[in-house]
């Protein structure tokens, strides 16, 4: 089997994607339309054209402007159930989803709004579409560690729809330590965790070291900045901490981390491909995926791999756990026959 058809074959797990990045324009308009909201665009094409991003913060511009379209539970179901749709068709069969609440009750939407609509398509993606789904609670951490906690104890009654909570948005200034607090907490309550340590970012370094260290994390969101620390890289495979990576997203803002993917591959950490933020970077599992069999030249072997990985990190039940890894194992035999 071809290398693009084994892609495409191969059941894959996502453990990086905000819900909120999968807002393509199309359905943006067609909820500014039913919410009576005016958008500055008017075509898709225009929409996608002012997506210049050069940086974590200008990226965060667009992404907060495009979700004031979100207002009810029924807005939330349609954005989560048009993601599941179309990663449907790449077979996806597991995701954790990161949601960003404060990113919606800083603008008078309710928690209960948000997460109501997005448990309604969930259950209805496992019914329809075999696709399972959990959700990651993320606090925004460009607001102040009370916020977050406030939203934490908010989330509280909600606990057994939502398996982890991580740390998203700008992280320039806002260390992890800023947070240990309400991790801490989180931890207590039975939450799994997890950061975004961002790329490139300034003291990048020092923020990895702070979320293993301080903050006892299970899994890191990025974080391919440990290659420039060698102790770091034998730390993070020793701990079995994994890496959502994200191929596309990184080409935005950064270059040569394909490279650096399959250098701590190969140096026992283990790492996955995500898509993050689809809708702005161009690129759901599938096409983040393909750039690195392209870009790095691995075989499939190499792919299967990445996609056992993520089995392998995330919180899936073992059941389910035993049940992808013998789907990739069926993938693999396939492609060869
Ligand atoms: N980094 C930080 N904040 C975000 C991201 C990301 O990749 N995506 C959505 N919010
Ligand atoms: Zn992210």
């Amino acid at each position: 089997m071809a290398g693009q058809d084994f892609i495409n074959a191969l059941p894959k797990v996502e453990l990086h994607l905000h819900i909120e990045g999968t807002l393509e324009p199309e359905l943006k308009f067609k909820l500014a339309r039913r919410n009576g909201i005016a958008l500055e665009h008017t075509t898709a094409e225009e929409v996608k054209a002012s997506y210049q991003f050069t940086d974590l913060p200008s990226f965060l511009e667009a992404y907060y402007d495009g979700m004031n379209v979100l207002r009810t539970a029924e807005d939330f179901y349609d954005l989560a159930m048009a993601y599941f749709e179309r990663v449907a068709k790449q077979n996806l069969r597991y995701v954790e989803i990161f949601f960003d609440p404060q990113a919606h009750t800083s603008r008078g939407i309710s928690f209960d709004t948000v997460i109501s609509g997005l448990r309604r398509a969930q259950i209805e993606a496992e019914q329809k579409l075999g696709i399972v789904s959990a959700l990651i609670m993320c606090f925004l951490r460009d607001f102040q560690a009370e916020y977050a906690m406030a939203t934490l104890l908010e989330a509280l009654p909600y606990k057994q729809w939502i398996l982890g909570v991580g740390l998203d948005s700008d992280e320039n200034n806002n260390p992890p330590a800023k947070f240990k607090e309400v991790f801490a907490r989180a931890r207590q309550e039975g939450f799994m965790l997890t950061m975004h340590c961002d790329i490139d970012i300034p003291g990048s370094i020092d923020h990895i070291r702070e979320v293993i260290e301080e903050i006892g994390v299970d899994r890191i969101d990025h974080g391919t900045n440990i290659v420039e620390d060698d102790a770091l890289v034998e730390k993070v495979a020793e701990a079995g901490i994994g890496l959502t990576s994200c191929p596309i997203s990184n080409t935005w803002v950064s270059k040569g981390k394909i490279e650096e993917l399959v250098d701590l591959y190969n140096r026992g950490v283990k790492v996955t491909v995500n898509s993050d933020d689809p809708a702005y970077f161009g690129g759901y599992i599938e096409e983040n995926m393909r750039l690195v069999q392209e870009e790095a030249g691995v075989d499939n072997e190499f792919m299967a791999q990445l996609s056992r990985n993520a089995v392998d990190i995330s919180w899936a039940p073992a059941v389910l756990k035993e049940q992808l890894r013998a789907e990739i194992d069926d993938a693999v035999a396939n492609a060869g026959k």
